[in-house]
């Protein structure tokens, strides 16, 4: 089985029953990470892995700090032993250090997990933002429009988005810069 198929079974397991509309979302997500495989060459298996993964975090069973990407990351280190790309890509997915700072988590985030390989970054991010909470195509900006609207102007993922804004508009349009030469 390769990466890609476990990491679907697992997210699968995770998310299809307490949480249906996440999951929906993350078969979208999956399905866009697929699309950049062209860009990736060898690596495209792991992006797929990191997409079916990088909300898992969401789950009733493993919230722990509420930062989704770190309760994530930290269960496939701790749990299934999971490789270290893959961990590290579920842990800073769609610039999740502005999320961390507002939630006073930083330290532990960069202190447990190092950032990837930005290709891969802003590839992860890319299909994360540009995939709808139903998990149909759309633009980032309506992505960031969709976030703020579903959270309210008070929450911390709204202000966190906010400032995560320059981060995930440079990711997407890298990643279409490099579709656009293919
Ligand atoms: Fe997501």
């Amino acid at each position: 089985m390769g990466q890609a198929e476990w990491a679907r079974d697992l997210a699968r397991n995770l998310l299809e029953g307490p949480l249906p509309r996440r999951w929906a979302h993350t078969q979208g997500v999956a399905a866009r990470a697929e699309s950049l495989a062209p860009i990736l060459g060898e690596e495209a298996d792991l992006l797929t892995a990191s997409a079916w993964l990088h909300d898992i975090g969401y789950s009733p069973a493993l919230v722990v700090t509420g930062l989704h990407s770190l309760d994530g990351a930290r269960y496939l280190r701790d749990v299934h032993q999971a490789d270290d790309k893959l961990t590290r890509l579920v842990a800073h997915h769609s610039c999740a250090v502005y999320e961390a700072t507002e939630r006073g988590l930083i330290d532990a985030l960069n202190a447990e997990f190092d950032q990837e390989r930005p290709e891969l970054v802003t590839a992860l991010t890319y299909a994360d933002m540009t995939t709808s909470p139903d998990g149909l195509p759309l633009e980032v900006g309506d992505r960031l429009a969709e976030i703020h609207s579903r959270y309210g102007p008070e929450h911390l993922v709204s202000r966190s988005i906010s400032n995560a804004t320059p981060c995930i508009t440079s990711a997407v349009h890298a990643v279409q810069s490099a579709l656009g030469r293919r």
